[in-house]
């Protein structure tokens, strides 16, 4: 039996180092690090491995996906606003070619109408959306359902 964790790469783009100074109605109070270590928390009592990204460069981000290839087993991603309009997001998501979840603190289809077009939406199996930090937790619950249907 291959009782090996799943590795989650879990993804956050532009802006989103930011948070604890954005809106807090919308995003909450914890900074990226805070909420960073409670989803490696969780993924651990889940009996998951996850690994967190950040960068406010879309190329960085690009490049992080051309390299989850054999490090990854599937990719938990909130790409901010790149969400909303960067086609060189989706390419390589598609190219990473591994099981993705979508995931945005706030409701963004209920926020202004450019927030309701999602450019990577189409190649998640699930998206999550206005949960806040506790949307994370059951991202990972989705991704370790979604694993484990794909191994059986
Ligand atoms: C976000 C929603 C986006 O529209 C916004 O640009 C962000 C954060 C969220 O997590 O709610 O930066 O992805």
């Amino acid at each position: 039996m291959n009782s090996r964790r799943y590795r989650i790469e879990v993804m956050h783009g532009v802006n989103l180092d930011q948070l604890g100074r954005r809106d807090p109605l919308l995003y909450g109070t914890l900074t990226l690090p805070e909420l960073e270590r409670q989803i490696e928390v969780h993924a651990r009592e889940l009996g998951l491995d996850a690994r967190c990204f950040h960068t406010n460069h879309e190329g960085a981000f690009v490049e992080r996906l051309h390299a989850l290839a054999g490090q990854a087993d599937a990719i938990m991603l909130n790409p901010g606003s790149w969400t909303h309009y960067a086609w060189a997001i989706r390419d390589a998501l598609e190219i990473a070619a591994l099981p993705a979840l979508e995931i945005h603190l706030s409701d963004v289809q209920r926020r202004e109408p450019w927030r309701r077009v999602s450019v990577i939406g189409d190649l998640c199996f699930a998206t999550i959306s206005g949960r806040g930090p506790e949307g994370y937790r059951e991202a990972l619950v989705r991704l370790r359902s979604e694993l484990e249907r794909g191994r059986s």
